[in-house]
């Protein structure tokens, strides 16, 4: 029987664990990872235009402009290994950017997003997640100095690099992303259950427990509609 293809999007607040579900997803089922938090984030360290431009939002926690994400999305999507399926880890934000996602992959190849798992971890958690999180300034492996701490407190497990706090990981900046996330989120998960496409998953427990939900899910076997 052939593989049906995944088109799928990781929904969720800052510090969910959308990155790190991400990484054990794209490994099952050997799909693309698409996180424009990273693009942008590499953006910033390249000092390209687009990182100019994005530099100032993120710093304050606040969306990127629509129309520069979904130009990275247009163009990210277009890439051959996107023919496969892809999971979008980040994106859409808003409404908008959701239905710019659906006109671009009708022009691609007449086709939609197959599964949308809205990640739900309440925000007392967040705050600790975020405010723990290390990530290794070479590889970009993730920690948290509670619940994932690296052997040695400064550097990566994997390549022994420096590990460094995000800027937008300070507290002021965590409590704007969330005040953002708050007023954009609903009217997503609307869009998405009208679609009957979402799953709202339990984002807290062990990183292997939400995982399995999250395939349990994406099997349709807790599907939310
Ligand atoms: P982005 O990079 O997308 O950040 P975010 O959505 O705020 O999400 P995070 O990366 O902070 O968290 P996560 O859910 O991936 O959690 P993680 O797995 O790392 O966006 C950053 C900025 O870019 C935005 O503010 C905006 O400015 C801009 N931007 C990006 N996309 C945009 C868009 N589409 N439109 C406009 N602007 C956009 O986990 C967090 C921590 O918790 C880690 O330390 C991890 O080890 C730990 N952890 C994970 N799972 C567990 C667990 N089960 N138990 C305990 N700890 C855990």
């Amino acid at each position: 029987m052939e593989e049906a293809i995944l088109k799928l999007i990781l929904l969720g607040p800052p510090g969910s664990g959308k990155g790190t579900q991400a990484k054990l997803l794209t490994e099952k089922y050997g799909i693309p990872q698409i996180s424009t938090g990273d693009i942008l984030r590499e953006a910033v360290k390249q000092r390209t235009e687009l990182g100019l431009k994005a530099k100032k939002f993120m710093n304050q926690g606040e969306l990127v402009p629509d129309d520069v994400v979904v130009g990275i999305i247009r163009e990210r999507l277009e890439k051959e290994d996107c023919q496969r399926g892809f999971l979008l880890d980040g994106f859409p934000r808003t409404t908008e950017q959701a239905r710019a996602l659906d006109e671009i992959l009708n022009k691609l190849e007449d086709s939609q997003i197959t599964g949308t798992i809205n990640l739900e971890v309440d925000e007392e958690e967040l705050l600790k997640r975020l405010s723990g999180r290390r990530i290794c300034r070479e590889c970009g492996e993730g920690y948290h100095v509670i619940f994932d701490p690296p052997t040695n407190s400064d550097n990566c497990n994997e390549c022994g690099g420096e590990l460094y706090q995000r800027e937008d990981d300070q507290e002021d900046t965590i409590k704007a992303r969330l005040a953002v996330y708050a007023e954009q989120n609903a009217p997503l998960v609307k869009y998405y259950q009208e679609k009957k496409i979402l799953h709202r998953v339990d984002g807290k427990g062990s990183i292997q427990q939400i995982f399995e939900r999250i395939i349990a899910a994406i099997k349709g076997s807790s599907k939310d509609d």
